[in-house]
């Protein structure tokens, strides 16, 4: 495997990281190299589930929120740049020592310097694959990027910044929550919740008594807790495809995710699909939502004795699917 970027610029001593004190890792993910730092120093900050797992599984003390102080700080970029912006800022009132920005060019990180650059005095960048790491020593200077941690968006709900549609409404689960029908059952679940749309939505309905939402980004599942505070709700923040459900459901609604970082992912939505198929009862139904293109109904047609279209446009599906084929556990 190729060397990576923040194995090279450790490796040759530049940023000098403190020997003593714990290093916070804000944002790495499953498979990030983090071979050139010292372990048991580091505690890694990581808020969607399946990358904060797999951390932890390699060993890492994984948290959802910093825990300061810390005595360097290095910041691996995400795509939304508030909250981009928000981490380095964080990372600055945490440690007194180096903070280290790291990122891919299609996470936006030469926008980021070109954007710190006359503000930081910065201490050294590389470039290297695809991407660059530069770092400076902590500062007060980028106070005002300390962005709010959620957002107040039309309509009256709340999101955050990075989240799923963190702008408004996503118009597919619009077109979701205008095509289900008027009964849903009593146990339902909405998987890859998001900051809760489509769950406010559907309690709108008298005959849930229960609505488990499901989801992996805890920021997201956090805003959704502002905007569900309907007492069926309940939540979990998990990876779907592995969550253990706590009962057999009448109806799974969801709009799946279909990317995994930058590229196109109907692999995840597939998963989705099946972990459905598993925790419905054998009267259950699912609902889905998808972009017209992805192509989900192999899968259903696999997991599912009857699946019709059952509304969309030219952009969207609504696809319902009935009598599951798999339905054991
Ligand atoms: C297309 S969005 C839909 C969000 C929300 N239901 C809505 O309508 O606005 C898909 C959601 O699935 C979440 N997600 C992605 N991978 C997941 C996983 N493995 N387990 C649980 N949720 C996941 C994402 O964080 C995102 O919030």
């Amino acid at each position: 495997m190729a060397t990576s970027r923040l194995t090279t610029l450790l490796d040759n001593g530049t940023p000098r990281l403190p020997d003593t004190g714990r290093i916070l890792l804000l944002g790495p993910q499953a498979d990030t190299d983090l071979s050139a730092l010292p372990r048991d120093r580091c505690h890694v900050v990581q808020t969607f589930r399946p990358d904060h797992d797999a951390l932890a599984a390699r060993g890492f003390d994984c948290a959802t929120a910093p825990d300061g102080p810390y005595a360097a700080a290095v910041v691996f970029l995400p795509r939304a740049r508030e909250l981009g912006q928000s981490w380095i800022a964080q990372a600055c009132t945490l440690t007194d020592g180096p903070v280290v920005v790291d990122g891919q060019k299609t996470d936006g990180i030469e926008s980021m310097l070109k954007h710190l650059r006359p503000r930081v005095a910065l201490d050294g960048q590389i470039s290297k694959a695809h991407g660059k790491a530069f770092w400076f020593g902590s500062t007060d200077a980028l106070a005002d990027w300390a962005g709010p941690e959620t957002l107040g968006i039309d309509g009256g709900w709340h999101t955050a910044p990075g989240v799923f549609s963190a702008d408004g409404v996503d118009p597919a689960s619009q077109l979701l929550a205008g095509s289900l029908p008027r009964k849903l059952g009593p146990a339902v679940a909405d998987l890859g919740a998001g900051w809760g749309y489509l769950s406010a939505r559907m309690l709108e309905r008298d005959d849930i008594q229960t609505l488990h939402l499901v989801e992996a980004d805890h920021t997201a599942l956090d805003c959704a807790r502002l905007n569900v505070t309907d007492d069926r709700a309940r939540f979990h923040w998990a990876d779907v495809p592995g969550w253990e459900f706590p009962e057999r459901l009448d109806a799974v609604v969801m709009n799946p995710p279909f990317h995994t970082g930058r590229k196109a992912d109907p692999a995840l939505g597939r998963a989705f699909i099946a972990a459905a198929a598993r925790m419905l009862k054998p009267t259950g139904q699912l609902w889905l939502v998808a972009n017209r293109h992805l192509p989900y109904e192999t899968e259903l047609g696999e997991r599912f004795a009857q699946v019709t279209e059952a509304a969309g446009d030219n952009r969207f599906k609504v696809l319902q699917a009935q009598r599951p084929t798999r339905a054991r556990r």
